[in-house]
């Protein structure tokens, strides 16, 4: 996993769209931060924000599914990770 300051993550935060407020985020991804993450499942991709996020968290050999039901991902180009990352569009129910 990359190194995670606040700093940094406000630039993610901002640089990728990210939903969700400064003051809840940095809690979470601090905890996170702590942990080996091998597996990330993200329901409500969006902009990709948070994805890019999950994506810095993400072991190098972890795995990231993330799910919307409409494409919208705009901030970034997802074939551009070296994770192991996959974009699925549709409702996450079915
Ligand atoms: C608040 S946005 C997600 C923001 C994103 N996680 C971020 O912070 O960068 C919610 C997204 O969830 C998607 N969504 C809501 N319900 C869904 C469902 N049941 N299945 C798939 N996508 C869903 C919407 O299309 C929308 O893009």
């Amino acid at each position: 996993m990359e190194g995670m300051t606040e700093e940094r993550l406000e630039e993610i935060r901002v640089k990728y769209g990210a939903m969700g407020w400064k003051e809840e985020l940095w809690p979470l991804v601090r905890l996170l931060s702590a942990m080996e993450l091998h597996g990330i499942v993200e329901i409500g991709t969006f902009k990709g924000g948070m994805l890019k996020i999950w994506e810095k968290l993400l072991e190098e050999d972890g795995v990231l599914i993330t799910i919307d039901k409409r494409n919208e991902v705009k901030t970034w180009d997802l074939k551009e990770t070296t994770k192991n990352l996959t974009f699925i569009q549709g409702l996450s129910q079915d």
